[in-house]
């Protein structure tokens, strides 16, 4: 009976790993894979094909003039972010992993029209709530910044859903603040406004608008809300089903 139940493992080992090789083909995919699983897909969907937040990547013109990253990189590197893009930090094999993914899922859309998924209702409702709160008390260090019963309570019903979980992996709301230094050693301290590859922008303190070459000045960006971007690749899958069940009882 051992036997036969080593066997059978063997040989289901041994078709795991077949399959697992035809999957991972061409190199650089799956790892590129889990990654814009891990940190795209919530708004582009799971195939790139696009979401209820991002638009759909297979059919980007930017995407179809990128080659190995070096247009998809600087988007991602720098975000959008007054247009719901953020920032990531990657480095430049991880930007080049993403990009061959995005490039074949990009061929298979064009291959196999139609038949694209993006983030579902059920992975909302799979979750554990004892399991969400012992996580936000505990590993998740949730409870050192928020409160269910202070500025989280009553979450639920402000946000629904989706909308729940898209706050929860990415916050809007309170706003980077920036420290420009001119040319001239001079320095400006005020609150992003806008940022993309080429242009920073800020208010100052008096509210004035000021935008630069991304080029002409060096500035930094101080952002409490990058505590959550940071925490995303520490998250499982399930660990964002049991904080989304917690959650979802903040009402
Ligand atoms: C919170 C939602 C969100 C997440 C997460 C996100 N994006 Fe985006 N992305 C957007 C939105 C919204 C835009 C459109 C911005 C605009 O209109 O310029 C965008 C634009 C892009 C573009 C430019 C497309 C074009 O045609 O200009 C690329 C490339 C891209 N995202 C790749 C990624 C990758 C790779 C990841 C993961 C590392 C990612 N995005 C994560 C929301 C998101
Ligand atoms: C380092 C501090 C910090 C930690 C740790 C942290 N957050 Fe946040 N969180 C923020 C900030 C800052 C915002 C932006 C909202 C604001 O400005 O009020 C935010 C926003 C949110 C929001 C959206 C609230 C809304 O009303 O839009 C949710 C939900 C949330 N966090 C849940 C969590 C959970 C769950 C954890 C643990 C896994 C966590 N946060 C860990 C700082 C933190």
């Amino acid at each position: 009976m051992r036997n036969l139940l080593i066997v059978t493992g063997a040989l289901t080992g041994a078709l795991l790993m077949a399959s697992l090789a035809f999957a991972q083909a061409p190199a650089g995919q799956s790892g590129g894979n889990s990654l814009f699983q891990q940190n795209c897909a919530f708004c582009h969907g799971r195939d790139a094909g696009g979401g209820e937040e991002g638009p759909d990547l297979t059919r980007s013109k930017l995407v179809a003039e990128d080659v190995g990253g070096d247009k998809i990189g600087p988007v991602v590197l720098n975000g959008r972010q007054e247009k719901g893009m953020p920032r990531f930090k990657l480095g430049d094999q991880e930007i080049k992993d993403l990009a061959a993914y995005i490039h074949a899922q990009k061929t298979l859309a064009e291959s196999q029209k139609g038949g694209r998924r993006g983030v579902e209702v059920a992975d909302l409702q799979t979750g554990n709530a004892d399991a969400g709160r012992r996580y936000f008390n505990g590993v998740g260090k949730c409870s050192s910044c928020h409160s269910p019963t202070g500025d989280l309570a009553g979450v639920a019903s402000r946000l629904e859903g989706l909308k729940l979980e898209q706050r929860l992996l990415y916050p809007r709301g309170s706003l980077a603040s920036i420290v420009v230094t001119l040319p001239s050693g001079e320095k400006l301290t005020g609150k992003l406004a806008y940022q993309d590859e080429f242009t920073i922008g800020m208010h100052d303190s008096h509210g004035w608008y000021h935008s630069w070459p991304v080029s002409a000045v060096k500035f930094a960006i101080d952002s409490p809300v990058d505590a959550h971007a940071d925490m995303l690749a520490k998250y499982t899958d399930d660990d964002i089903h049991n904080l989304m069940a917690y959650l979802q009882t903040l009402r």
